[in-house]
């Protein structure tokens, strides 16, 4: 399931593409700041940046993309910086669910209850909207963590326990796997995070496991198709062993 066969004829793309990248968005803020500006200002063009990135990727065909949109950690931010993404979010639910596109079917992960209830019923309503659409998968890393997730799903899994309906020594990497949000996706093939910082901050790190990791020191604002055709050509060129010889 890892790669997929380029669907365009796009010259200077690899013939083989990951089937599903993961996007860190970072960078916003030190990309307004350059500018002098608010970091709220890095939002809005991180928010362009994004729209630019999903549209490309649609047309290369790359089925699924994850983004993270706001960590788990992200709360510690001023409150001022959280209502404006949290306005960024809204905007951009009521516009995509205004001109839905057929093919594409959005997700969110992560715990979207601790979401101001206009939030969280906007994302729900458009997960039911397109639950159907089968061409390209978002999914919105929304109040995301890795270490969250994985708790939650350990949770669950004692509870089955509990309740006698699991016995531990039944206790597999597929049933954890069975217990993420990404229950139903495919594993992480290629993660990009550009800005410079060469970490995970808590992203998909189960999902994560033997993904290739492409690290840019462009900020997320600037970040452009060409740069997106630099990482996918140097995924091409990587080894993937999954621990074989
Ligand atoms: C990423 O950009 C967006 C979110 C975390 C919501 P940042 O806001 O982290 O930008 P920098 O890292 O401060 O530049
Ligand atoms: C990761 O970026 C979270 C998102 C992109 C939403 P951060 O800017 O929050 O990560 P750290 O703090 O640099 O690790
Ligand atoms: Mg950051």
């Amino acid at each position: 399931m890892a790669l997929l066969k380029k669907k365009v004829d796009a010259p200077g793309l690899p013939e083989v593409l990951p089937t599903h990248i993961g996007f860190i968005m970072d960078g916003n803020g030190r990309w307004a700041k350059k500018r002098g500006l608010p970091r709220g200002y890095g939002h809005v063009e991180g928010g362009k940046a994004f729209k630019r990135i999903m549209k490309y990727c649609k047309e290369i065909g790359i089925p699924y993309l994850s983004f993270y949109v706001f960590s788990t950690e992200n709360w510690k931010r001023s409150e001022q910086e959280i209502q404006g993404i949290l306005k960024l979010m809204t905007e951009y639910l009521d516009e995509v669910q205004s001109h839905l596109d057929e093919g594409i079917r959005y997700v969110a992960i992560g715990d979207i209850s601790a979401f101001p209830d206009y939030i969280s019923t906007r994302m729900q309503k458009l997960m039911d909207d397109t639950k159907d659409c089968d061409e390209l998968t978002i999914l919105f890393c929304c109040n995301y963590g890795g270490r969250h997730e994985i708790t939650h799903a350990a949770r669950e899994i004692a509870e089955l326990a509990a309740r006698g309906e699991l016995s531990p020594e039944d206790i597999t990497e597929d049933t954890v796997a069975q217990h993420l949000y990404t229950a139903e996706f495919p594993d992480v093939d290629l993660v990009i995070r550009p800005s410079g910082e060469l970490r995970l901050s808590n992203f998909l790190i189960w999902q994560c496991a033997y993904a290739e990791y492409y690290f840019t020191n462009v900020l997320w604002p600037d970040f452009s198709t060409e740069d997106l055709d630099k990482a996918l050509i140097d995924f091409a060129g990587r080894g993937r062993r999954f621990g074989g010889a």
